[in-house]
């Protein structure tokens, strides 16, 4: 995916990890209806994060549903290893940990040579300065405002500060995106500092309206958000 594939920001990004996968073809018909522009699928091992979820396979079957964004969240300890079948079935982002790869150069380098957007992720614990040498390198950042591996827990309001230091740091066009405990309540603040793409899970899935969900967030995402440079 190129940058003029970029969605028009904010983007908020329902988490799949709470889709009920028993009805995948109408869980993907309801997101589209209700104007998602990307699906964040949170990829996990049980071992970088204590937590087991999905991987190719399943990601694979997503994509032969739709021509939605897909937007891979690699919690994975080796992305090395297994990132040329995320590239293979069909991921346009694909996010992994600097926690996971301190020296990500050549796997941001193979992830936009494939024609995809390359992101990195950092944790709470992490500070912004860690992934200041990827400048140049990255098209997305990922600040994680929970520990990694569960959805449904509470936003860590440190991520605020991390969400200023890391739009002050990157290039305007870097995408900053924000996951974990996202929802009308904790918006305002993050928009207020740069953020473009708010990943949420229970605060659409645990929703009777996925479409309500999704245009009320849009809307307190793009009233707190400072003109985009
Ligand atoms: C957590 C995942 C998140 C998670 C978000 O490890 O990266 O994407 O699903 O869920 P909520 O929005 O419920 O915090
Ligand atoms: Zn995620």
């Amino acid at each position: 995916m190129s940058q003029q594939d970029l969605p028009q920001t904010p983007v908020i990004a329902p988490s799949m990890l709470k889709c009920d996968f028993g009805n995948l073809d109408a869980e993907i018909q309801k997101l589209e209806t209700a104007g998602a522009a990307t699906l964040h699928l949170d990829v996990m091992d049980g071992h970088f994060v204590p937590n087991l979820s999905y991987g190719p396979m399943v990601i694979e079957r997503i994509r032969e549903r739709t021509k939605l964004i897909l937007d891979a969240h690699l919690m994975i300890s080796d992305p090395e290893k297994y990132l040329d079948e995320y590239i293979r079935v069909g991921c346009d982002w694909i996010t992994f940990h600097i926690e996971a790869v301190p020296e990500p150069t050549a796997l941001l380098k193979k992830i936009r040579d494939a024609g995809r957007l390359a992101g990195i992720a950092i944790n709470p614990g992490t500070p912004v300065d860690r992934i200041a040498k990827l400048k140049d390198q990255v098209d997305l950042v990922l600040v994680m405002s929970v520990e990694p591996g569960f959805g449904g827990q509470s936003f860590i309001p440190d991520a605020i500060q991390k969400v200023a230091e890391a739009r002050a740091l990157f290039p305007s066009e870097t995408l900053i995106s924000i996951d974990g405990g996202i929802g009308p309540a904790t918006i305002p603040d993050v928009a207020a500092n740069g953020v473009d793409v708010y990943v949420a899970g229970s605060s659409i899935f645990d929703q009777p309206c996925y479409e309500t969900a999704i245009r009320e967030m849009t809307s307190i995402a793009s009233s707190n958000s400072p003109p985009r440079q």
